[in-house]
């Protein structure tokens, strides 16, 4: 017999990064010597005072045993203090705080917990993968939500038919955005897709994961700062972005207390949550310094300025994101009748130069590359250089 995959899986394309480091593999095998902006993965190390209380934690053996999937309790109330300091909202850490193996993980296991098959999940296009690939393996139905320029990358809650919108039993948002940059000038879509999510039943989950990258004295919200937003919302964050931690895995989730309750008892089920050590350290960086936050979006901003000016010298205009660790720039003009996977490629293998492309992150992101501001000035230079070379070499 031979194994086959379910139709879920099957309708699915390899996931965007796997395909762009099998890409960037056949580069390194011929010889190339590859700048990766690809992937969202931080190049900086994790704060050192986070990497002292890990030390410390792995030497008490207790930490060795399993995990409580709901997490430990030191940490659920540092999540909690830390979102009162940050956003003067206060939760309650036993039923509105839950720990996660990462945010990736997390929603992609909300949408495994709350859908029966074939339910509408209202999604951006471009998204963060897993918004959409997390729908389609838990059985539900993406329906997408252009972002457009024009529209400063919001969707337009308007244009969602009635017969989907009455359907609809989650809605995902993402800001600051990733691919886009994107972030909210207001709190007028948040205050819309309340009133949405009001009339038509649906449970909205927002995605803050950047929230604290943020550039030019921007500061990101959360929807809980909402009034009544707790009854509908949850929302994502992630150690990763903010301490540098991708590698450790370890998120969590706050907000509507039963969809919370939900999620936790799948995860019981499923995974046994982060280890104990991992925990321990998340705490002191949640209570811990700050300064680590302030100097990373400093850097990220460097680094994005750098590299506007760097691509804007070989030709090719990218807007200043005013968050997130990415650039999201249409194709150069040399290019704009290219598809953005087939530039990618040629990128890759022709001058060892990894970004991502638009289509990666659905079908609205076509005509766009995300760059990832994640290396050094210098090489962010190189990168531009070899773009510049690639650029010249096209009619
Ligand atoms: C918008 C968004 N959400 C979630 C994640 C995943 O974060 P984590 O490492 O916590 O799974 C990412 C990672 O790139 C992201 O861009």
């Amino acid at each position: 017999m031979k194994p086959t995959p379910s139709k879920k899986l099957a309708s699915l394309p390899p996931y965007l990064f796997v395909q762009l480091a099998k890409l960037k593999a056949q580069a390194e095998a011929a010889g190339q010597s590859v700048i990766d902006l690809g992937q969202g993965s931080p190049d900086l190390p994790s704060p050192a005072n986070v990497v002292e209380a890990l030390k410390a934690a792995v030497d008490q053996p207790w930490t060795h045993r399993y995990p409580q999937s709901g997490g430990l309790p030191a940490l659920r109330t540092a999540i909690a203090d830390w979102y009162r300091h940050r956003f003067k909202v206060t939760l309650d850490p036993d039923t509105q705080v839950l720990p996660l193996v990462g945010s990736k993980e997390g929603l992609a296991h909300l949408f495994m917990a709350l859908l029966e098959p074939h339910q509408t999940v209202l999604v951006p296009s471009p998204c963060y993968p897993v918004h959409y690939n997390g729908v389609v393996l838990a059985g539900g139905k993406p329906y997408l939500m252009p972002l457009s320029e024009e529209m400063g990358f919001l969707p337009d809650l308007r244009k969602i038919p009635p017969a989907v919108a009455k359907n609809a039993k989650i809605m995902v948002l993402n800001y600051p955005n990733n691919p886009t940059g994107a972030v909210l000038e207001s709190n007028l879509l948040l205050e819309d897709a309340l009133n949405f999510s009001q009339k038509h039943g649906c449970l909205i989950a927002y995605d803050n994961a950047y929230s604290e990258l943020t550039f030019d004295s921007y500061r990101a919200p959360s929807i809980l700062q909402i009034p009544g937003a707790v009854d509908r919302a949850v929302e994502f964050h992630s150690f990763s972005k903010t301490y540098s931690m991708a590698g450790w895995r370890i998120g969590f989730v706050v907000g509507n207390a039963e969809a919370i309750a939900h999620l936790a008892k799948f995860k019981g089920f499923l995974d046994y949550g982060i280890p104990n050590f991992i925990q321990q350290a998340a705490v002191e960086a949640l209570h811990g310094p700050q300064d680590y936050v302030s100097d990373l979006c400093r850097t990220y901003q460097h680094r994005r300025d750098a590299m506007v000016k760097a691509l804007g010298e070989v030709g090719w205009e990218a807007p200043k994101s005013r968050a997130t660790m990415y650039l999201w720039a249409p194709l150069p003009k040399k290019a704009r009748r290219m598809k953005s996977l087939k530039f990618a490629e040629r990128l890759i293998l022709e001058h060892g130069v990894v970004i991502s492309p638009g289509v990666g992150f659905g079908p609205h992101g076509e005509g766009y590359m995300r760059i990832s501001l994640i290396a050094p000035e210098e090489q962010l230079a190189e990168a531009a250089g070899r773009i510049g070379a690639f650029l010249d070499r096209l009619k």
